[in-house]
């Protein structure tokens, strides 16, 4: 008697939660109101109303996505493909229309190494300045390591100065010299999900080319002109008095 009479009572919680509730699907699963997946993947969601005939919403980051016909009632699907770097964290609700208090929803975590593949041919003329640029944005993040030949670079030595604002990472240096500087670089950068990434750029340092010094030449060629115009005026003045 009394476990029928339990038996009721869960049944009617039950009843009660599951009219009470959109329920959210996903693909790949989600994990504690995440959805892990990675670049250009694709994520499949998937709403079903409390009970027929009602209209549902959805919403990426609070923003209402537009939904076509027959996919808002009972039942809706949205598909992230491909999944971009600026899907990371982004919150995807689905809403009951007329009731906000019924939603559900989860949120994205995107992992991705950094675009480094490659080796880029490279000449600069002696004393010119150098920048290398890879792609750094990861997530997780990555620590850009730079290498010459196969070693770890020794950024004193060779006045290097790096900069990774976790979009590019930069490898500069002023006023290259050639026994210093040339050579095979490459930005490495060890992604947990990933694994290594790199990319390379060979160097060639050439003799600095001689160029006539341009702008004092423009200079000294207007002086010219303008004093020859000048004397000739002044002694065109004298000509002209000479024969009044
Ligand atoms: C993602 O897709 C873009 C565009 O098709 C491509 O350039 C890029 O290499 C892809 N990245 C990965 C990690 O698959
Ligand atoms: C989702 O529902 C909860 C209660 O279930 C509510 O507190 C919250 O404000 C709702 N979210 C939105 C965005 O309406």
């Amino acid at each position: 008697m009394g476990g029928i009479r339990i038996a009721i009572f869960v049944y009617v919680i039950h009843c009660t939660f599951t009219a009470e509730a959109v329920i959210l699907d996903s693909e790949p699963a989600v994990d504690g109101g995440l959805v892990r997946t990675k670049l250009n993947h694709t994520v499949s969601l998937s709403c079903s109303a409390p009970s027929a005939g009602q209209e549902l919403q959805w919403f990426r980051n609070g923003l209402q996505v537009a939904l076509q016909e027959g996919n808002r009632v009972q039942h809706s699907r949205l598909c992230v493909q491909p999944v971009s770097r600026e899907d990371n964290g982004a919150t995807f609700l689905c809403q009951h229309k007329d009731n906000a208090a019924l939603n559900g929803s989860v949120q994205l975590e995107v992992t991705y190494a950094p675009e480094l593949w490659g080796t880029e041919e490279l000449s600069l003329e002696e004393d010119s300045d150098m920048t290398l640029s890879c792609d750094s944005r990861a997530n997780p993040p990555v620590t850009m390591v730079w290498q010459r030949d196969g070693q770890v670079l020794d950024l004193l030595e060779g006045r290097y100065t790096t900069m990774d604002d976790g979009v590019t990472a930069r490898l500069s240096v002023s006023r290259v010299k050639r026994h210093l500087h040339q050579g095979l670089y490459s930005c490495l950068a060890h992604s947990p999900v990933e694994g290594q990434r790199t990319k390379s750029f060979r160097l060639t340092i050439t003799d600095k080319i001689r160029r006539f010094p341009r702008d004092p030449m423009i200079a000294g060629i207007v002086v010219v002109v303008c004093t020859t115009v000048l004397a000739l005026l002044s002694r065109w003045d004298r000509i002209f008095k000479c024969c009044k």
